[in-house]
């Protein structure tokens, strides 16, 4: 406190610790397997790693590199929207290179929010997504996504997504394929959001981090529906795909106009970051598909590997379509349905660690019994982690 006054501002106060500091210290104190936090525990591929270096010691953007990004990545970013969704792009013009996907959303959302403006999120939603709209003053409106145990998946209500939006609304707010639940929309959801957003004259920002994480079903970019080319801001990064987390090289596909807003921000969050990691990643965004494919079948089967574990432990598993996360319901193993309580205490009882799905909520109740686990890790790791978690 100073002068009578909390230091922290009020539009951050509900936003303390995030639950991933907590349960990584947690880990650590404990020596538990970390199936918290998803981050890969190999790194990517050799040659984008030498890419990096070769950058590096070349001095390709060991200097503060170009404010929209290198022309190198951002013509590759463009020829991957092009070669992946016939999606065309100027790299000049309608790409931006951000800081991460994070710096992407928190960008987007001091761009195009005025105090006030409600902003309509999937919930249960990745945690920058409420500390961004309440920087921008703005008000979110959560929609929830909901647990449908006989198909053991999670599913989005159009109906409540239509009566959710306002005449304050401006902005929807969507992650698909989608952190924490592995929700991938399909084409008829994404039809309607599209028909729904033109309908309402609404801006759209889509956060596609998992786009090349997708087991069931395909990703299709929101962007290519009719009508949304010009009022959707598109956000990726390279930090998922390639495996390389710690870059922070993210991006944005959107109109001139749009893009031209959101670098307005941009340029006052870091100005520019990760330079030699931009070549690096221009690189990377050309591998052959069967990289890309490759990704995709090792994590499927790790997927498979921890689902199946956390059903034989007795958890009521929700198999994701897409991403590196698994969605349980606990309460068949613990009936007090309390998630916080049961990741708190679930390293000291068998040394694993996991998320409680609660903080990806407002509506808080709706997401008590549900805990998140990462399989983004070696198989070992995760062989051992479904032994453990056998024993409670
Ligand atoms: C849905 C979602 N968006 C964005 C990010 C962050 O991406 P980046 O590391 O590129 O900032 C994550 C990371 O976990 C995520 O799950």
């Amino acid at each position: 406190m100073t002068q009578g006054r909390p230091l922290l501002n009020r539009r951050l106060a509900e936003f303390g610790t995030t639950i991933f500091a907590e349960m990584s210290a947690l880990a650590v104190r404990t020596g538990a397997i970390n199936l918290g936090q998803g981050f890969p525990d190999t790194d990517g591929p050799e040659e984008v790693r030498e890419a990096a270096v070769r950058a590096l010691r070349a001095g390709h953007g060991n200097q503060y590199p170009p404010g929209p990004g290198v022309p190198e990545l951002r013509t590759a970013i463009a020829a991957h929207q092009q070669r992946r969704y016939a999606l065309t792009y100027d790299p000049d013009t309608e790409v931006l290179v951000t800081a991460g996907a994070t710096e992407a959303i928190a960008a987007a959302l001091l761009a195009l929010l005025e105090p006030g403006d409600e902003v309509v999120a999937l919930e249960p939603y990745y945690d920058s997504y409420a500390a961004c709209i309440a920087m921008a003053g703005a008000t979110r409106v959560p929609v929830t996504l909901h647990p449908e145990p006989s198909t053991g998946t999670y599913r989005l209500d159009l109906g409540e997504l239509r009566a959710a939006v306002t005449p304050r609304t401006r902005l929807l707010l969507l992650n698909t394929p989608h952190n924490p639940t592995g929700t991938v929309l399909t084409r008829e959801e994404l039809a309607a959001i599209a028909e729904l957003a033109c309908e309402r004259d609404l801006l759209v920002v889509t956060d596609e981090v998992y786009e090349h994480l997708v087991f069931e079903g395909e990703h299709l970019p929101l962007a290519g529906f009719p009508g949304m080319r010009e009022r959707t801001v598109t956000i990726s990064s390279a930090g998922k795909t390639f495996s390389f987390t710690g870059w922070k090289v993210g991006w944005v596909t959107a109109s001139p106009e749009l893009v031209t807003a959101v670098r307005s921000a941009k340029q006052y969050l870091t100005y520019v970051a990760s330079g030699p990691f931009q070549y690096a990643v221009a690189e990377a965004l050309s591998l052959p598909d069967s990289y890309f494919d490759a990704l995709r079948a090792d994590l499927r089967t790790k997927r498979d590997l921890l689902s199946g574990g956390l059903a034989e432990a007795g958890f009521d598993v929700y198999r994701p379509a897409g991403t590196y996360f698994v969605t349980t319901d606990i309460r068949p193993l613990d009936s007090s349905g309390d998630g916080f309580a049961f990741c708190r205490s679930l390293p000291e009882r068998c040394g694993v660690v996991a998320v409680p799905n609660a903080v990806f909520y407002d509506h808080r109740e709706q997401g008590a019994p549900f805990v998140r686990f990462a399989f983004c890790k070696r198989t070992e790791v995760l062989e051992e982690a479904v032994s453990r978690l056998k024993g409670l």
